[in-house]
């Protein structure tokens, strides 16, 4: 038994209250994170010291009490480890040394990658400690799909041509780069359990761009792989999917995958969510991050709606996707102040 109500709810128990967390809650649309933000020369430096990692990841808590903290770090620091040159540029997003051909990985490292992430360890292993006992530790990866995405068009992409044309073109040579990835991806989340995360989520944001079958190729195949080579290794630590924009897919994702739960973009409907997914797993999820923006009765009311579809079996309450930047503070307290008033009603 646990005495974190998040851990409750993701193990796949109904819980008094649904508990909750947010994407992107640490980050730009709070002052205190733009302010420690600016004393790093690099969003990586930012990353990887310890000490500011720790301070921004406790942020959120401190205003809104979440049952769950995430590691401060980026899914983008595995490219890194692999050996491509990244960099964040203000204005721009990730920049990264784009992969020219599939036949041109063997520079890049896989599962002894993880090595050169130690300060991440050392900041989930800090907040360990620093944490209260009923609040959990998340560690997070990207999916294979979505890192391969950023490692081939060099950064953020609306059409994914090159990287669509290496997975369709030379499925081959792609599923070795996918497999680099897996293995880097399976070192690193396994290190992140030793250090102290209590559940783990993969991140395929760009899961939602393929037809079925390559889906079931590049994203259900690659999440699968990793599910079953960390529990092979550290068999009790939930796993969290989240395959944004699968759609229909999502039961198909959810079922052979075997993650202990999934996460749901802005567009899953609630009521198919109860009614398909959640008598398998936990869901989470999944209000509009823009409706934060909006804030006040539509975003409440949005609240009440999902809160009220997903109430039958497992649920912790998350966004469809991370927090803006514009999203004022003000409104999150709102939203959090309904999800604390649902305790023992
Ligand atoms: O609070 C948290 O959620 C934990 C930290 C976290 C960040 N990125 C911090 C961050 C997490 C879990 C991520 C995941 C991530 N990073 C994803 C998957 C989730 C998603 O959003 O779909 C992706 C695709 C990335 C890649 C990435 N990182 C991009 C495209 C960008 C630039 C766009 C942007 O939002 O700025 C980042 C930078 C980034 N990662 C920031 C933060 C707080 C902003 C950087 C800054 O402060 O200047």
């Amino acid at each position: 038994m646990t005495d974190k109500i998040f851990l409750t709810a993701i193990k796949g128990h109904r819980t008094p209250r649904p508990p909750y967390w947010f994407m992107r809650q640490a980050g730009r649309y709070l002052p205190e994170y733009r302010e420690v933000r600016a004393k790093a020369p690099s969003f990586l430096d930012f990353c990887f010291t310890p000490d500011l990692a720790v301070e921004v990841t406790l942020q959120p808590l401190r205003r809104y009490h979440c049952d769950a903290a995430i590691l401060f770090s980026d899914i983008l620091v595995v490219p890194w480890a692999m050996g491509q040159r990244v960099a964040f540029e203000e204005g721009r997003g990730p920049v990264l040394d784009a992969l020219e051909s599939p036949s041109r990985i063997d520079h890049l490292m896989a599962g002894e990658s993880a090595e050169r992430l130690a300060p991440v360890y050392e900041t989930v292993s800090r907040l360990r400690k620093t944490l209260p006992d009923e609040v959990a530790l998340i560690g997070f990866a990207g999916a294979p799909w979505t890192i391969a995405t950023y490692m081939i068009e060099g950064g953020s992409s609306r059409d994914f041509v090159n990287t669509k044309s290496w997975a369709y073109g030379d499925p081959e040579g792609f599923e070795a780069l996918i497999d680099r990835i897996i293995d880097a991806t399976v070192a690193y989340l396994v290190r992140q359990i030793d250090a102290g995360a209590e559940t783990l989520q993969l991140f395929d944001s760009w899961a939602g761009v393929l037809p079925d079958d390559e889906f079931e190729r590049w994203v259900i195949a690659p999440n699968r792989a990793i599910v079953s080579k960390v529990r092979e290794q550290r068999p009790d630590v939930p796993i969290i999917g989240f395959p944004r924009g699968a759609g229909v897919m999502y039961e198909a994702f959810l079922e052979v995958t075997g993650c202990d739960a999934v996460s749901l973009d802005t567009t899953v409907p609630p009521a198919w969510a109860s009614a398909h997914l959640q008598s398998r797993a936990a869901v989470q999820g999944n209000l509009d991050p823009q409706l934060v923006v909006a804030g006040g009765e539509s975003m409440l009311n949005a609240a009440r709606r999902i809160v009220a579809a997903l109430s039958d079996g497992p649920h912790v309450f998350n966004l469809g996707h991370g927090f803006v930047p514009a999203t004022p503070p003000e409104n999150v307290a709102l939203l959090v102040d309904y999800l604390r008033g649902l305790d023992g009603s």
